[in-house]
């Protein structure tokens, strides 16, 4: 079905096709996916420590929310982490950097909910190498609860429009510990245009952009059974789902109007940024991937700490063969010689959002 802008602006606005449908009201009040958000209200509600521990670990920042980390209980007091292989993202992430990346948030998250608990967790990456577990995790007493760990709950991505004001001065301040925070008006005009036309090879570039698309959940029962991937859900867009205005053929149509429209509302989100910050690593091996993880969750928690919203703009740092003049370009702006950037995100003062969904900590726990 076409969507004129005009309509889809009325619709965001009064919510015409919710008066249209049948259901108005009540179905859309019940549209909120109760158990695949059920995670972030359980975190912590374990007695054993390790199991405690996965479940705030387990609300880490990661790709496409493939959540591919795997947790196998050893005796009592380790832990060995696995990447699950099989959620790899070839043609997004076609070397695992990203995902790699992931673990290292979910790995810092650990260690932090742990220390939260009086334990100490002594971590050895890649033990037998880089292509077997991801880390060993040896719980003892101890750990120094973390301050950063109080915004735990409250962090998530924030693909929204930011509001059209500067940082403060002494958030930035806070922030430049764990990143480089760019907000001179000529740096963030070239990020503003950079990221967004990397969006656009990324959205335009049909093989890659299948990826995302099976990976999307359409709606609230799609969502429940799949808690992960990229969902799409809430009244707004359920209305539209209903109305048979947003679909899964017509997000892999880039001739149809529906994804025209998201991609006008994509553009449009991205453009709202003052400010962007860069994470970058001293060369690219898998333990700085992992290390530029634990800065990213750090930060992260630290913007949520200042009440900041992010969200990484990764396309232009990946590593498909239609992006790479976008990668040299954002390297040859952003990192030093022998850098990489691992992640660079939109940072501002965005609306308040909902939690993304999580998998429950059983179907990522082995030998439990
Ligand atoms: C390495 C990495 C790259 C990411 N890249 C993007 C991105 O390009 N665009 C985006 O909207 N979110 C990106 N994210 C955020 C994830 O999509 C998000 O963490 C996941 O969907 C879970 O949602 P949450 O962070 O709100 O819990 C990235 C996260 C990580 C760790």
């Amino acid at each position: 079905m076409k969507l004129s802008r005009r309509k889809m602006i009325s619709l965001i606005g009064g919510g015409t096709v919710v008066a249209a449908t049948a259901f108005a009201g009540g179905f859309l009040a019940t549209r909120s996916p109760t158990e695949a958000l059920a995670p972030w209200v359980g975190a912590g509600n374990y007695s054993e420590p390790r199991m405690k521990a996965l479940s705030f670990a387990l609300l880490a920042p990661n790709p496409h929310n493939r959540q591919p980390w795997i947790a196998e209980l050893r005796g009592d007091d380790m832990l060995v982490i696995h990447r699950n292989k099989s959620l790899n993202l070839p043609e997004t992430d076609p070397f695992d950097r990203q995902l790699t990346v992931g673990m290292g948030c979910f790995l810092e998250l650990l260690r932090m909910a742990a220390a939260q608990d009086g334990y100490a967790v002594q971590t050895e990456l890649f033990p037998l190498g880089e292509d077997g577990p991801v880390a060993t995790a040896y719980f003892g007493k101890g750990g120094t609860p973390d301050p950063l760990f109080a915004h735990v709950l409250d962090r998530h991505t924030n693909r929204k429009a930011y509001e059209n004001r500067l940082i403060s001065k002494d958030a930035q301040a806070v922030l430049a510990d764990y990143a480089s925070i760019k907000s001179d008006p000529e740096d963030v005009a070239e990020l503003r245009t950079l990221t967004w036309e990397a969006m656009d090879v990324e959205l335009t570039t049909q093989h890659v952009m299948m990826e995302s698309v099976d990976l999307m959940r359409f709606g609230k029962a799609e969502i429940e059974a799949n808690p992960d991937g990229i969902s799409l859900g809430g009244p707004f867009l359920e209305s539209l789902m209903l109305a048979g205005m947003l679909s899964r053929e017509d997000q892999a149509d880039q001739n149809s109007s529906s994804f025209k429209q998201g991609r006008d509302m994509i553009r449009d989100a991205m453009n709202e940024t003052q400010a962007y910050a860069v994470v970058t690593s001293k060369g690219n091996s898998r333990v700085a991937q992992i290390e530029a993880g634990y800065d990213w969750i750090r930060l992260q928690l630290a913007a949520t700490g200042q009440g900041l919203s992010m969200q990484p703009v990764s396309q232009a740092l990946q590593e498909f063969p239609e992006m790479a003049e976008h990668y040299s370009k954002v390297h040859e702006i952003l990192a030093g010689p022998g850098e990489t950037v691992q992640m660079l995100a939109r940072l501002g003062y965005g609306p308040k959002i909902d939690p993304s969904p999580r998998w429950l900590l059983d179907t990522r726990v082995t030998n439990a």
